[in-house]
């Protein structure tokens, strides 16, 4: 929950970044590619993936009643959702660059529906999901699921920089 904090500290620097591009018709690529590299790796990879490659991965052999199995199916395809509208942020950025401002409208629709969207997908969680969760799993297996928490995010930085190498080779040594 207290990395759900952090992103909603995100949102509030891109609604700022809304108003700025709607003042300008341009947008900052720095900012676009800082935000596009947070929600990627922090938001996505590091704070989606603990949900689903641990929390969800453990639910799933619990019997779950029908509403909660409904809303983590909810919560999966909702994360596949924000996946889809960095990809169509990254693309339209990518457009601006090449010099079609045309499609400074499409960036500000994704800034505006990731800050609509990670809201409402936090709140779900925090006040209907998280908490009633804890019932299904003993001390113990709370407990294993926080180490293996700290483990994910400990090899993450390992991850990011490691990709970030290879994809420079890739794209360097050509
Ligand atoms: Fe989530
Ligand atoms: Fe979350």
């Amino acid at each position: 929950m207290w990395e759900h904090r952090l992103i909603e500290r995100l949102l509030k620097l891109c609604e700022g970044q809304i108003i700025k591009i709607r003042q300008e018709n341009n947008i900052d690529p720095v900012f676009i590619d800082t935000a596009v590299d947070f929600i990627r790796i922090y938001a996505d990879r590091t704070h989606h993936g603990k949900e689903e490659d641990i929390l969800f991965r453990d639910l799933g052999k619990k019997k779950l009643s029908a509403e909660h199995a409904r809303i983590m199916n909810e919560l999966v395809e909702e994360h596949k959702y924000a996946r889809t509208v960095v990809g169509k942020l990254v693309e339209a950025k990518e457009k601006i660059l090449k010099g079609n401002k045309a499609v400074v409208k499409d960036i500000i629709a994704c800034l505006k529906e990731l800050s609509d969207f990670y809201p409402k997908h936090i709140e779900k969680e925090d006040k209907h999901f998280f908490f009633p969760l804890l019932e299904y799993f003993s001390r113990e297996e709370q407990d294993a699921m926080l180490n293996e928490f700290w483990e994910f995010d400990r090899n993450m930085i390992h991850e990011k920089y490691t990709k970030l190498v290879y994809t420079l080779e890739q794209t360097m040594n050509k």
